[in-house]
């Protein structure tokens, strides 16, 4: 393979068979033996950029960042491959001050998705809870140490209906809310994001994420699929967390009240407004915004500012108006 003159990737792939990974995920993954490739100037056309048997040098990767290269591609199927020499590089790129905040966030959402799903799916809360500690304290350092802008970050953090996902994007939001509404201490935000990880954990592996989490527009959106067995999650992570001396008891009432409503049409309780913990009432309104841009099966997957729309409409209603308000302005800011 003359890699001056590199190949075009076959017709049968497309731009969905690859995913974009940032240009500094290479400085982590050079020794994968995985084929990288590149977007052309169309954005459109593939091309196979690095064959597999020759490993990017740091001299490359320079390069390619001063010509202003921001993404390479790998195929779906190598993706567990690099993912996993990203774990095991977690805590270093995370702190690699080479890298931008948000790709370093980027990256470890990346690194652990794979680790936390399995861990859910395996039905290993213990594993799952100590992921979710190493998760929460990454999140928590980034979002401490710079501003994030959501809008930049919004398309580039992973959108799916795979639980990792909603637990990792949950916790970062929470904590960008928690820091844009003044909270200062990294520590108080690392509870939070590890407590926005395990509210869900009552969720079972069959189980999709509840629709029911998911305002559909104009409705009374907690009550409307009847799931019920869905309406047990917040219960049985309460009672799973109980268990836990490492598990404060706000990140066990962020598990059992995040599905109450302020305006007490919410479950598992009926709590009204000042009854429902701050922390459960911020988290319910970033774990909405979060099932409603994910993709579930079945369902419409929203945009960012077509779930706002969504979210205001249920503005002192359902979700706490101050921090409701507060999470739409933080979207808008630039
Ligand atoms: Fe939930
Ligand atoms: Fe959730």
């Amino acid at each position: 393979m003359n890699s001056t003159r590199p190949a075009a990737a076959s017709p049968q792939e497309t731009e969905s068979t690859f995913l974009a990974l940032p240009l500094a995920a290479f400085a982590y993954v050079g020794s994968a033996e995985v084929n990288v490739y590149c977007l052309e100037r169309d954005q459109s056309t593939v091309r196979l950029f690095r064959p597999h048997d020759r490993p990017f040098t740091a001299t490359e990767l320079g390069e390619l960042k001063r010509r202003g290269t921001q993404t390479l591609l790998v195929k779906y199927s190598d993706y567990s491959q690099v993912t996993s020499l990203l774990y095991a590089n977690l805590e270093d790129l995370a702190k690699d001050a080479r890298i931008t905040p948000s790709e370093r966030m980027v990256l470890a959402q990346a690194a652990i998705h794979d680790v936390l799903e399995i861990s859910w799916g395996m039905l290993r809360p213990d594993r799952f809870v100590d992921l979710s500690r190493r998760f929460a304290g990454i999140v928590s350092g980034l979002v401490h140490a710079a501003d994030a802008n959501l809008a930049t970050m919004f398309p580039v953090l992973q959108h799916g209906g795979s639980y990792a996902v909603h637990a990792t994007n949950v916790a970062y939001y929470a904590a960008v809310l928690a820091r844009v509404l003044g909270e200062s201490s990294v520590d108080r935000l690392r509870e939070f994001a590890l407590g926005a990880m395990l509210h869900d954990l009552g969720l079972r592996p069959q189980r999709q994420l509840p629709s029911h989490a998911a305002p559909s527009r104009g409705t009374n959106w907690r009550h409307e699929d009847g799931e019920e067995s869905c309406s047990w999650h917040p219960q049985l992570a309460f009672e799973e967390l109980s268990a836990r001396p490492d598990v404060t008891e706000t990140q066990r009432l962020m598990a059992y009240q995040h599905h109450e409503n302020v305006d007490g049409t919410g479950y598992p309780v009926g709590l009204v407004g000042d009854e429902i913990h701050p922390w459960s009432r911020l988290l319910s309104v970033v774990d909405c915004f979060d099932t409603l841009t994910c993709g579930l099966p079945g369902q419409n997957r929203l945009s960012a500012p077509s779930a706002l729309v969504v979210l205001e409409a249920h503005l002192g209603q359902s979700l706490d108006a101050e921090y409701t308000e507060c999470w739409i302005k933080a979207f808008h800011r630039k």
